[in-house]
């Protein structure tokens, strides 16, 4: 018999699928812990519903409008998490030739496929026009005039938005913040009119919208109807110097409940950003975004095995099979993932304060500091929040093979990736 569902708001993230029934924590209708057992540790779980109802609130958000979801995947480029978005109709948010190629095959459609970066080679520039991708993001003048020649080159016209640097500032973490003057990002504001003349003046470039990405995890609406006043403004700059701009790429950047931020949800952003967009008399203009992180990070959690415990003087560790370069979000960015048992304790089971660590030999390799846990060597931890920016930045650092992945649909649960084998390790070495 199952108890109906509990959710405490302090501890799980709305919309993740998560749930506590009878002690133990489930995604949809699977327990995690029967995932931990059979596949083994450090295992990275997404659930099928929780992306879907995530892209269903930005759908939601567009009804009725020219708009085009580009799942921007650096986020996540699980196959299976691809094909999944591709059949729901996403397009994809590229930066290299192997984003390109695995969108590719996992059954992209090019003509949906933006192409973001500040560094494209020109050997990726000529795979994506091989393709036809449906547009670059330039983000320098230079990358205007080595594309022009790329595309000339192959007889095509390029299709081009240039992306515009705002100056907003998203108030976010300082590594993910991209739209502010002192970043690598864009084309200033002041500089955008001049480029796009020069790029509606280039042979091998055909203008086809604008583009701007302020930042990552963003929590508040108003930098985001500020860059859309002055991504307007620039539209009507650029129009009235006689160049068309077909669609508005408004990038990506909506932020999740890590720690109980409470983001817009996507639908009621883009009824804002709509109706200024209808206020402005663009409300028929082709949209598309670029969203990462909205539609997979709390659609996944990653699952550790705690191996010792060490209660020290200062300090507690709980060590786990996990670190930093399965997850290594806290190590960059300092950032906060809840971390929850996965089976949970009893009422009367010793609680302390611990900091999560992993094995790496590193003093930054931690998944969580200063956590009340009641836990045992050999229990199972799940870190909450991990669908987005952990397996797509996991490295081998230390010799650690990449973990394994799992989708969840309903009560089925398939393995997506198999947990990397040590010999795949040294695989391209010539030593
Ligand atoms: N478009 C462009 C041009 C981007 O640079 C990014 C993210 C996105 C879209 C998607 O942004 P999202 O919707 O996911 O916020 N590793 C960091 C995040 C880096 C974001 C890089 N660019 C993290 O773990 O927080």
């Amino acid at each position: 018999m199952t108890s109906p569902a509990t959710t405490t708001p302090a501890l799980l993230p709305g919309g993740a699928a998560l749930s506590f029934q009878n002690g133990q924590l489930m995604l949809e209708q699977v327990a995690l812990s029967a995932l931990a057992r059979e596949h083994g540790t450090p295992l990275f779980v997404y659930s099928r519903a929780a992306i879907l109802s995530a892209l269903a609130a930005y759908q939601r958000g567009f009804a009725g409008r020219r708009a085009q979801i580009c799942y921007a995947m650096k986020a996540n480029a699980s196959l299976a998490i691809l094909r999944l978005l591709a059949e729901a109709g996403c397009g994809f948010d590229i930066v290299s030739v192997g984003e390109l190629e695995r969108a590719l095959a996992a059954g992209a459609t090019p003509s949906k496929i933006v192409f973001s970066g500040i560094g494209k080679t020109r050997q990726e520039m000529r795979r994506a026009l091989e393709v036809g991708i449906g547009c670059f993001n330039v983000e320098s003048l230079p990358e205007l005039d080595v594309l022009s020649e790329v595309a000339q080159s192959c007889g095509q016209r390029a299709p081009v938005s240039i992306r515009v640097n705002p100056n907003v500032d998203a108030r976010t973490h300082p590594y993910i913040s991209t739209g502010l003057k002192g970043n690598k990002f864009g084309i200033a504001h002041e500089q955008a009119l001049a480029a796009y003349r020069h790029a509606a003046s280039l042979p091998g470039l055909r203008v086809a919208g604008i583009d701007c990405h302020i930042g990552s995890q963003i929590t508040e609406v108003a930098p985001y109807l500020e860059a859309m006043d002055r991504v307007l403004d620039l539209v009507t700059a650029i129009e009235a110097a006689g160049i068309a701009i077909g669609h508005i790429d408004f990038g990506g950047g909506l932020g999740i409940d890590y720690r109980g931020e409470t983001p817009p949800a996507a639908d009621a952003l883009w009824a804002e950003l709509l109706a200024r967009m209808d206020a402005r008399g663009f409300g028929e203009r082709q949209i598309m975004i670029e969203p990462g992180r909205s539609l997979v990070g709390n659609a996944g959690v990653c699952l550790t095995e705690v191996l010792y415990l060490k209660p020290g003087e200062q300090k507690n560790f709980c060590i786990v099979d996990a670190a930093m370069n399965d997850l290594p979000r806290p190590a960059l960015y300092e950032a906060y993932h809840r971390i929850v048992p996965v089976v949970q304790a009893t009422p009367d089971a010793a609680t302390s304060t611990w900091d999560v660590v992993g094995p790496v030999c590193e003093s930054g390799d931690w998944l969580g500091r200063e956590r009340a846990l009641a836990v045992r060597p050999g229990d199972h931890l799940a870190v909450l929040s991990a669908g987005a920016y952990c397996m797509s930045m996991a490295s081998n650092y230390n010799a650690r093979p990449r973990a394994a992945e799992v989708l969840v649909d309903g009560a089925q649960a398939r393995l997506i990736r198999r947990r990397e084998q040590l010999q795949d390790l040294w695989r391209d070495e010539l030593g």
